[in-house]
């Protein structure tokens, strides 16, 4: 190793010189690609992110539902070239809170923040895992009865999130959390309510429609419940999932290859 780039850039940046030169290989940056895609720069563009985006699009670039701004970890739906996620940044995206940045900011900035967006992505094919997807497939259809609840590619039961992509936005390390500790960060939509109704039995199902004077729930084998709001004896929410947890139900290896799988699904390519 001839140098340590983290240090060479270093270097080279505290002087007022390379500012001029970085300005220069900027604009035939389309063409060259990235050129600030070093480790250094990596770190430098999430420095600026913390700074700067980290308010909207959280710490950890998993976006926010309170701001709007998307989990820019996975793959982006406005953009799939660097080139294009450049633009986004230098230009913002016109009618929404995405605004420019800073005008002054040298391209050199705006292409680390790009180096450290692109570092957040996996690349499936440079994770090496434990697992087997193809035993995890059946044990997902089959002994761990997952497609009870969730649905791959249109197969599938409905009492839980579709999973058909749940490999883009999720590490390994998440998929196998979800399996194990289910009812961490329960989303609402997944709450289930309990709901005694005129004939005094409690009733538990997903909230599936609400107005002034009814309340409507889904239970576990998809009937639908209709419940007049005068005449619910009580009512109670629960912000545990319904899913099991798997820690004990399934072997570890199974576990693994459970994720082996879950990372597997993905948007078709094409
Ligand atoms: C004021 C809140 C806010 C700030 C600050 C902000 N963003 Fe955004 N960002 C958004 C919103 C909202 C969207 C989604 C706009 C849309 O597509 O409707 C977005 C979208 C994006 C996208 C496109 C995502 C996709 O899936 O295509 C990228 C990339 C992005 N932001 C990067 C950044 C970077 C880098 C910064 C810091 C320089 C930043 N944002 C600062 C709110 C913000
Ligand atoms: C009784 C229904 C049910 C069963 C069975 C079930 N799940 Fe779930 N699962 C859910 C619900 C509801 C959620 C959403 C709430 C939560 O995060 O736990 C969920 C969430 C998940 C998530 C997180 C999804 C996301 O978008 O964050 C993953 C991954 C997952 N399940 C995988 C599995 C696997 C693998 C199995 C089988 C080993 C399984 N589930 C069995 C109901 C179920």
């Amino acid at each position: 190793m001839g140098f340590n780039s983290k240090y060479y850039w270093k270097g080279l940046l505290s002087c007022g010189v390379l500012s001029l030169s970085l300005a220069n290989l900027s604009t035939n940056a389309e063409d060259a690609g990235n050129l600030f895609n070093t480790p250094y720069d990596v770190n430098q563009g999430e420095r600026y992110f913390e700074r700067q985006c980290s308010r909207c699009h959280g710490f950890d670039a998993k976006g926010n539902d309170e701001t709007g701004a998307p989990d820019i970890t996975g793959r982006l739906s406005r953009a799939s070239t660097n080139v294009g996620v450049f633009n986004i940044i230098r230009e913002g995206i016109p009618n929404t809170a995405m605004l420019p940045v800073d005008s002054a900011l040298p391209d050199a900035q705006v292409w680390q923040l790009v180096s450290y967006i692109e570092s957040l992505r996996y690349d499936p094919s440079t994770v090496e895992l434990a697992g087997n997807a193809n035993v995890g497939d059946t044990l997902f259809s089959g002994k761990g009865e997952c497609a009870d609840c969730h649905m791959v590619k249109g197969q599938g039961g409905r009492l839980g999130p579709d999973l058909s992509r749940v490999g883009e936005n999720a590490t390994p390390t998440e998929l196998m959390s979800s399996m194990t500790d289910p009812h961490n960060d329960v989303s609402p939509r997944w709450w289930t309510i309990s709901v005694t109704g005129p004939d005094g039995v409690a009733r538990n199902g997903f909230r599936m429609g609400e107005d002034s004077f009814s309340l409507r729930i889904m239970d576990n084998d998809a009937n639908l419940w209709s419940f007049r709001k005068n005449q619910i004896q009580s009512y109670e929410r629960i912000d545990q999932s319904t899913m099991p947890s798997y820690d004990q139900l399934l072997s570890e290896s199974e576990l693994d290859d459970l994720v082996a799988y879950l990372f597997s699904l993905r948007r078709e390519e094409n």
